[in-house]
């Protein structure tokens, strides 16, 4: 299997299908959000407040640059492929799959999370209109739309694999 990027909105479940499919494919995971944690010691909100979004958008960017030539499973971030450059490096480097969950889904998984700037500032109105205004980026950016609608976690990872 080539390098695999999985991409979507915040909660469609980039992070536990990456970890799955990593699992069978053998091949390293990486959630980004986690690696830009780890190299600035300092949390998501931490660097929205201290630096800003868009120095957060610039470190995604510097992220996939780093992980060109590894062949891995990467969990982006849920705003990466509003960049076109982003999704430029990651069609040619390898295999963009969208996963498409509706929002009722992806509401309910993130709408107490402390840990997603965008989320805490933001009412359930808003993200909805977030959500579809980035809704054709995602797509844009895919070589496969995966829709996740009553799908099992493993039999997503088994249409990926
Ligand atoms: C964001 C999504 C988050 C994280 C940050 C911003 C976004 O990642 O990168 O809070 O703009 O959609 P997840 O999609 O992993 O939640």
């Amino acid at each position: 299997m080539n390098k695999v990027y999985l991409v979507g909105f915040m909660g469609c479940g980039k992070s536990a299908i990456g970890k799955r499919l990593s699992f069978f494919t053998k091949l390293p995971f990486y959630d980004m959000d986690h690696e830009i944690v780890q190299k600035t010691g300092m949390t998501i909100p931490q660097i929205f407040e201290t630096y800003g979004e868009e120095r957060f958008r610039d470190m995604e960017t510097e992220f996939l640059q780093t992980f060109r030539d590894e062949k891995c499973i990467i969990a982006t971030g849920g705003g990466v492929a509003m960049r076109e450059e982003n999704r430029k490096l990651m069609r040619a480097q390898g295999l963009v799959f969208f996963l498409d969950a509706p929002f009722r889904d992806i509401w309910r998984r993130i709408a107490t999370d402390k840990n997603r700037p965008i989320v805490q500032r933001s009412s359930r109105s808003e993200i909805e209109t977030l959500f579809h205004k980035r809704y054709d980026a995602y797509k844009k950016s895919a070589h496969f739309v995966v829709l996740t609608k009553q799908r099992s976690l493993s039999k997503v990872t088994e249409y990926i694999a």
